[in-house]
């Protein structure tokens, strides 16, 4: 019995050791962490539970019978995070480069249908070259498994990926169906083809990093979510992320222990609007003026910085915030951050996650470049997700909310419960400038008559009022009472029920 026992965890050490030591050591060279150690950091303490430890490929050619490591190149089970049930992967890249074979595959496609059947989050750490080139088809047919329940697993469980290492070719397929991906800055890449078929094909030279490291795309591609220093600031992050998250959709968001008065008045938002109308303020102050202990966990923040998406809480509980920057593009609307914005909205709906929209935007963003890229169809898609969302919605306008952008950010028309704004609003078709040189066009010569035309225009609609008079805000609040307004907002929306009309699913421009 004694050695039956001792047998187990000989084998249990030897799975452990994963390519073995000379390749954790190379690892480490790298400033890479082991799969195991990763699994470790982003856990609670002793809570992992492994699947499949044993378990071997069984591919036969290229002498790879001769090779069969146990746990073939993959750490899969579950575990907690605050107490809260995730799946986990984690690629082990000591183990054939963490290339993903059949029975690789086999290990994720696990623990993902759990993860739908039993409602908890699935978190891959990805570090892999690829589909196993001894395995060929068998391997491609392995991601397409994953892609698959990837597609199931969308909106009924969030997904996150970390890329740690290599992630290319149609692999990059995977992470970019789950609702987050967040990089490693120097040592993870992303891309469908690798520089060297970039340089036969388009003749362009570029690095791996140039092409798809973390920088690129978190500033140029938005693939990617967020990019850490390191591993350990990578998993600490995605725990930090996971607990602003349901475990389902099934479930509301967690509600935290807070330690913020919900009333508390900031006066010094009174005085967060400068006197001078086109004059940029950090919209990013509000919302940490707002947020339970100035926590905001932002997504995307190196990307359409004209508008910030990210999770707050209030009263402890997790509230989804977009909000126009007008430090950036003077917080205009354009392709980017529609979709930027379009997507997390889209995100907070699927998972019940309430959503505050904070306003000061002068339009969409004019020109070629924005018409021949698709403005129209990008902007819908953000007018799309605020229109179809049934999470409950507070918006506050603290300036500008012109033309078609007053619209589409979550504006009463579109089923805001709860439309605030402050004294300092202006609502409005467009600006005072543009809209009296075209409704005044005959006067244009006369420099003192255009003055006056947009006075004119500026004391009438640059105000709150003429909206309010319609009831399309719901009343115009005082800049340092956001918090405790909004607060007792979203406090009372907490039993809010609302139906879309049964479809299969929606046509979103995509
Ligand atoms: C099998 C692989 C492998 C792979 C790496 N290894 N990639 N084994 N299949 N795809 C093995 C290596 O043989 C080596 O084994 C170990 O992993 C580490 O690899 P190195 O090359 O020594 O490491 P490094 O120099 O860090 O380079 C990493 C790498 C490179 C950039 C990932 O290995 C590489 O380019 N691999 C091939 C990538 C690739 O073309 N994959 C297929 C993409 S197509 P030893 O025994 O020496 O430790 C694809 C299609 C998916 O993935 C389609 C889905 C629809």
């Amino acid at each position: 019995m004694k050695d039956i026992l001792k047998e187990l965890e000989d084998r249990r050490d030897v799975a452990r050791l994963g390519g073995g030591q000379r390749r954790i050591d190379a690892q480490h060279a790298k400033g890479k962490l082991t799969a195991r150690e990763r699994i470790e950091l982003l856990l609670d303490e002793d809570s992992f539970e492994e699947f499949d430890m044993f378990k071997a490929h069984r591919c036969t050619e290229f002498g790879m019978q001769e090779q069969k490591p146990a746990g073939d190149g993959v750490i899969t089970g579950w575990g907690t995070i605050n107490g809260r049930m995730v799946y986990v992967y984690s690629q082990d890249f000591t183990v054939f480069g963490g290339s993903l074979s059949e029975t690789h595959a086999e290990k994720i496609c696990k623990i993902m249908d759990m993860a739908i059947q039993n409602g908890a989050p699935v978190i891959g750490l990805n570090d892999s070259g690829g589909a196993r080139i001894q395995e060929g088809v068998a391997s491609l047919a392995g991601y397409a498994e994953v892609f698959q329940r990837n597609i199931m697993a969308s909106g009924v469980v969030p997904q996150i990926s970390v890329i740690m290492g290599p992630c290319a070719g149609g692999a990059v397929y995977s992470p970019a169906m789950t609702d987050f991906i967040f990089m490693v800055k120097d040592s993870s890449y992303m891309f469908v083809t690798g520089p060297d078929v970039v340089k036969t094909v388009t003749n362009e030279v570029v690095t791996a990093e140039e092409l798809g490291g973390a920088s690129t795309h978190t500033k140029k591609s938005s693939v990617a979510d967020g990019a850490f220093e390191n591993d350990v600031e990578a998993l600490a992050e995605v725990r930090r992320l996971v607990d602003f998250l349901p475990l389902s959709n099934k479930e509301k968001p967690p509600v935290r222990p807070f330690f913020d008065q919900p009333g508390r008045v900031e006066d010094s938002l009174d005085t967060l609007i400068p006197e001078n109308p086109n004059s940029p303020y950090d919209m990013k102050e509000l919302i940490l003026k707002v947020a339970d202990e100035g926590d905001f966990y932002e997504i995307q923040e190196d990307y359409a910085g004209n508008i910030i998406t990210g999770f707050i809480r209030l009263e402890g509980q997790t509230v989804g915030v977009v909000a126009n920057q007008p430090m950036v593009l003077a917080g205009c609307l354009d392709i980017d951050s529609s979709r930027k914005a379009a997507r997390f909205v889209r995100f907070c709906d699927c998972f019940e996650i309430p959503i505050l929209t904070l306003v000061d935007v002068p339009g969409f963003l004019p020109g070629t470049s924005q018409e021949y890229g698709g403005v129209i169809k990008h902007g819908a898609k953000l007018l799309f997700a605020y229109g179809e969302a049934t999470v409950p919605k507070v918006t506050v306008i603290t300036r500008k909310a012109y033309g078609g952008a007053y619209d589409v950010m979550a504006s009463k028309h579109l089923r805001g419960d709860f439309n605030y704004a402050w004294p300092t609003a202006e609502i409005a078709v467009m600006g005072a400038k543009g809209a009296t040189e075209i409704i005044h066009r005959a006067d244009l010569g006369d420099a003192e008559k255009i003055a006056q035309h947009t006075q004119d225009y500026e004391d009438r609609f640059a105000n709150p009022f003429v909206a309010a008079e319609r009831g399309f805000i719901d009343e115009v609040i005082m800049p340092h009472s956001t918090r405790r307004r909004v607060s007792r907002a979203f406090a009372s929306l907490r039993n809010k029920s609302l139906k879309n009309p049964w479809k299969k699913h929606d046509n979103i421009p995509l």
